[in-house]
């Protein structure tokens, strides 16, 4: 009997979404170039999945055997490293499948690329060709479905339960939807964590921009940590205050995280595990994906932007911020109610500038983007899900209503007046910064366009009178 469906790429998050697959009583074939971890996986699952869960995984050395064990038409996921290894393993691929077999890939990759996989792989142009660049380019017979899907959710995701973003040809998203149905999260109505976004590349744009607010977010309580740290407030205590900051529309999987790790002690030492970390922090792409993106589609997100910076400036200025940084804070007293409502401002405004720009991709691109379809999958599995996913929806009318809420924020004394806002740290400046400009940004902007016409003569639109105006300024 036939496979229902295939995996390739074995490391942690394909192993445990394989296990996730089988558990929900599919067959399913995996692959995985070095065969090490394909035993690695047979052997994981023996000892920690049910014997039915773990009948339901089989193990294939060779990839024509993978491919040959699968039931028409074939479903193969791949978690592999995005980039060129999805290039690669599509090259091999491609041969050993039928027209109308179905690629699915779950990685983290670039929304440009799934585009270009697309048209290769259904317009039947052969793929080394392709990538090769070469002129003379052999039509081959087959369409091969090649679907975009964001996963979310980690390694612990990928085994109870991620959120999934898909996008591609609808028959064969519908055709792999009963076992992504199968395996997703669940929301807060109990529905589970997946949708067809429509074209591609939805779903890997709306997984980057996932990615985006989540390094808005992780910067954000990096932030508020930077704070209670250097106030010389012992890990407890600050595990403390993190706990009564997860709480409300902020109760969120990454305070969760944070309490937790801020409770870790170092195997090596006796010190917390977090005091041993060196202060620089890496990216794998998706977030300067999002600032690329943002810029392209003229939208403004400067949380995401300030936060990819935060990583790029740890690798040189690290030790000289932590310095000046605890010199300011020294001076300051502030309440915990305080950083509440700091981290409420930088989740709304994060939250907004990722909505924001999966709004302008859908006004230029019209892929099928339902931000209120966004919102609801992010609710379970993945690693920016809230409290906030509740209230966002009901901040949705045709367009983002949100202006008088952030209007409400800013005015809060707590944030008004938080002397914490004159450290000037990336993510709470940026948050406030935003909230000013989409509030009172309408002073300066006409000098702007004085002083564009003046050196220009670039135009200007008048208040009073329709048309375009120049001129008429004392030289
Ligand atoms: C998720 C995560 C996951 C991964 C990030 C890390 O949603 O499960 O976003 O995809 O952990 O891509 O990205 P960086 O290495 O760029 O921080």
């Amino acid at each position: 009997m036939l496979n229902n469906i295939g995996l390739i790429g074995l490391s942690t998050m394909g192993g445990n979404l394989s296990r996730n697959i089988a558990n929900k009583g599919y067959k399913i074939s995996v692959y995985n170039r070095t065969y090490k971890k394909t035993t690695d996986l047979l052997d994981i699952s023996s000892k920690l999945d049910s014997a039915e869960t773990r009948k339901n995984i089989i193990g294939y050395e060779n990839l024509k055997d993978f491919v040959e064990s699968l039931e028409l038409p074939r479903k193969v996921i791949l978690l592999v490293k995005s980039g060129d290894p999805v290039d690669e393993i599509l090259v091999e691929l491609k041969p050993l499948l039928s027209s109308l077999d179905i690629v699915i890939d779950a990685g983290n990759s670039n929304w440009q690329d799934t585009i270009t996989r697309e048209i290769i792989l259904e317009d039947c142009i052969d793929f080394e060709d392709e990538l090769n660049d070469d002129e003379e380019m052999v039509l081959d017979q087959k369409t091969i479905y090649f679907l975009g899907c964001g996963i979310s959710g980690g390694a612990e995701g990928a085994l109870n339960g991620p959120s999934i973003m898909l996008s591609g040809h609808k028959e064969s998203c519908d055709a792999v939807m009963p076992i992504l149905q199968a395996i997703a999260a669940k929301d807060f109505e109990g529905n589970p964590c997946v949708t067809n976004f429509g074209e591609n590349p939805a779903g890997h744009f709306v997984k980057m921009v996932h990615n985006g607010i989540e390094y808005a977010l992780m910067q954000g309580i990096a932030e508020v940590y930077t704070i209670l740290k250097t106030t010389g407030l012992d890990l407890t205590s600050i595990k403390q205050v993190f706990e009564e900051l997860n709480t409300g529309n902020n109760h969120s999987y990454l305070l969760d995280i944070t309490t937790k790790i801020l409770d870790t002690k170092d195997n090596l030492s006796s010190d917390f595990l977090i005091n041993k970390i060196k202060q620089v922090s890496d990216s794998k792409g998706t977030g300067k994906w999002s600032v690329e993106a943002a810029l392209e589609l003229e939208v403004s997100v400067p949380n995401i932007f300030s936060a990819l910076n935060a990583r790029i400036t740890s690798k040189d200025l690290n030790n000289f911020i932590v310095e000046k940084i605890s010199a300011d804070i020294a001076e300051l007293d502030f309440e915990v109610a305080e950083l509440n409502n700091l981290l409420q401002l930088i989740f709304l405004t994060s939250y907004i500038q990722g909505l924001e720009l999966l709004l302008a991709a859908e006004t230029n691109y019209g892929w099928g983007i339902k931000i209120e379809e966004v919102l609801r999958v992010w609710q379970g599995g993945c690693i920016i899900r809230s409290k906030w996913l509740e209230y966002l929806p009901k901040l949705l009318s045709d367009k983002l209503n949100y202006t008088s809420v952030l209007k409400e924020l800013l005015a809060s004394s707590l944030i008004s007046q938080s002397k914490l806002l004159a450290l000037n740290l990336p993510v709470i400046a940026s948050s406030i910064g935003y909230l000013k400009d989409l509030l009172y940004n309408q002073t300066g902007q006409s000098l702007i366009q004085a002083q564009r016409d003046y050196f220009g003569q670039h135009g200007f639109e008048r208040i009073d009178k329709e048309g375009s105006f120049s001129g008429g300024w004392n030289r």
